[in-house]
């Protein structure tokens, strides 16, 4: 395939927030944005949007493309142009919306899905992990929402669909039971309950799905401190208290129990969860393998607009499978209705994918992975 049309512009994501579309060939692609951001993520465009969109409707590719290791003639040609020693200089949101198009036209040309030019032998959907109660930083409308910022559901289920169906049936039973509630930023219900109340609440639905909190602890760390309503913690009292919560309320999941720096620490929080990271290992190989280093966790949360390139995302994928961590796919709390997503978790073979329950920015890419899995039987 030959890259011939190339255009950039921008789009409103699903908090109307400006985010960038990239076309291919007419194929388009686009990437999501973030709010609860880690400190160590590549920045999402190498000045601003606009000098990215210039750049991208400046490029000219004058080699081919035929299979998804030729990103890398893409990521060699982006930093020779740009005089980059890392090509994630370009900024991961640009990089992304870009290397995902030209999958997508690559796809087109082919008359393949787009997973399978990720990996065409691909046989596991993963499992959804459902954002319901929504707190800390992606809740704004209750004075005192959970410190926590996230309530997920790990839905049971022989088959995709009938994950997708417990999920949902889940999901919707809860919004009847909160007292006063709305809906954040990604469809998630958000109240002013507390953090142990939310998991009594949560503990009654465990038949149909298993339960899982995103803590994103960097978020209420300052000065040494956990800070929650009530009381506040230091780093020992932290940890005795998560592993705490993982007994009484036997969590399946943990993502960022702790702040961002201490992979020390994180190798004291119970592994019989899976224990996630997702501000602590920004989808960054090098942090992934100091995170293994010191067995800090035993799942990571991957986003490709963190990264940017796709190269380095499969290679995260690889070094997790040898190193038996758990991978899940993730979207980001502004997402827009591209379905890409679904096919890189499943392309990827993600043990999970993180893209939220209600909304249609949300169902998008969860209707296609239950066309897939239609698609594969
Ligand atoms: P985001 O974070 O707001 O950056 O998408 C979501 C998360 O912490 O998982
Ligand atoms: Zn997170």
């Amino acid at each position: 395939m030959h890259i011939k049309e190339v255009y950039a512009r921008k789009i409103k994501d699903s908090r109307g927030e400006e985010t960038i579309e990239v076309s291919i060939n007419r194929s388009k692609a686009s990437s999501p944005s973030g709010k609860s951001k880690g400190t160590h993520e590549t920045p999402s465009y190498y000045q601003n949007l606009d000098w990215n969109i210039k750049a991208i409707n400046l490029l000219k590719f004058d080699f081919s493309i035929q299979e998804f290791q030729d990103l890398k003639k893409v990521e060699d040609h982006i930093s020779k142009v740009c005089d980059f020693s890392d090509v994630k200089s370009f900024g991961a949101n640009a990089l992304f919306a870009l290397e995902s198009a030209i999958l997508k036209a690559l796809a087109r040309s082919k008359k393949k899905q787009l997973w399978q030019i990720i990996d065409p032998r691909a046989r596991k959907i993963p499992t959804p992990l459902g954002n319901a109660i929504g707190g800390g930083a992606h809740s704004e409308d209750f004075a005192i929402h959970p410190v926590f910022q996230e309530f997920l559901l790990v839905p049971k289920g022989k088959k995709f669909k009938d994950k997708l169906r417990n999920m949902n049936e889940v999901y919707y039973k809860l919004g009847g039971l909160l007292k006063a509630k709305s809906k954040n930023d990604e469809g998630a219900w958000q109240c002013g309950q507390s953090e142990e109340e939310i998991l009594d609440l949560l503990s009654k639905f465990k038949f149909k799905a298993r339960i899982g909190l995103d803590i994103a602890a960097s978020s209420f760390y300052k000065n040494g401190k956990y800070h929650y309503h009530e009381f506040d913690l230091d780093a020992i009292e932290q940890i005795k208290y998560i592993n705490n919560l993982i007994e009484k309320y036997d969590l399946f999941y943990v993502e960022d129990p702790l702040n961002e720096e201490d992979f020390i620490g994180f190798k004291k929080i119970k592994k019989r969860s899976l224990i996630c990271g997702d501000d602590l290992t920004v989808t960054h190989l090098e942090r992934l393998k100091k995170a293994i280093f010191f067995d800090s966790v035993n799942a990571m949360i991957i986003k490709p607009n963190q990264n940017g390139s796709l190269l380095e995302v499969s290679e995260i994928f690889k070094i997790c499978k040898e190193n038996g961590i758990k991978t899940i796919l993730s979207h980001r709390s502004g997402e827009t209705l591209d379905s890409a997503l679904a096919d890189y978790a499943f392309g990827f073979q993600a043990d999970y994918i993180k893209c939220g329950i209600s909304t249609k920015w949300r169902e998008v890419k969860l209707s296609r992975l239950a066309e897939i899995e239609q698609q594969i039987k």
